[in-house]
């Protein structure tokens, strides 16, 4: 990532958090959800180009367990380096922030697992596997 990026430990605005979940192709999420969820975040980062929120990430949890969530970046901002300083950034504030030993985990979209993968994040599969549903929709 290149000087014209700043790193922000920061919980993403609700609006910046739905806009860029929508441009980097996950889920779109409501602005009432955002709200409700975004105020729990346990660490953050955002990535600012120009002052305008481009990538973020967050972590939610509970000092037993954590969870690496929302990590997205603008399509025009990918491959500079953004999610590597941004899963670092989650990384590092979790490994200050856990108060023994502490299990994190994700759900990689496609092929985000190598960037994962370079961060300490294994496969659960084939022991376990990943499962999940929606409420409410
Ligand atoms: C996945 C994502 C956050 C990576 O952000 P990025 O800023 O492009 O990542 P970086 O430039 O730091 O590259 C980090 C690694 O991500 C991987 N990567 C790069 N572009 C990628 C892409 N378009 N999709 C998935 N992974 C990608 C590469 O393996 C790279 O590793 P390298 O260091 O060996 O090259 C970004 O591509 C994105 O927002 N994708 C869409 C949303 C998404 O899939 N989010 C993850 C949900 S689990």
């Amino acid at each position: 990532m290149d000087e014209s990026y700043t790193r922000h430990i920061e919980v993403p605005p609700v609006e910046d958090y739905c806009r860029l979940r929508a441009v980097a192709g996950l889920t779109p999420r409501s602005a009432a959800a955002a709200a409700a969820g975004l105020p729990n975040t346990v660490v953050a980062i955002v990535v600012r180009h120009d002052g305008r929120a481009v990538g973020m990430g967050r972590a939610i949890g509970d000092g037993l367990c954590y969870q690496v969530v929302d990590v997205a970046v603008e399509p025009e901002h990918q491959g500079r380096g953004l999610g590597h300083a941004i899963v670092g950034g989650l990384m590092e504030q979790l490994r200050r922030l856990a108060p023994a030993e502490a299990y994190v985990s994700l759900i990689a979209d496609g092929p985000a697992d190598r960037l994962y993968a370079q961060h300490g994040f294994e496969p659960t599969a084939p022991a376990s596997i990943g499962m999940a549903q929606w409420l409410g929709r």
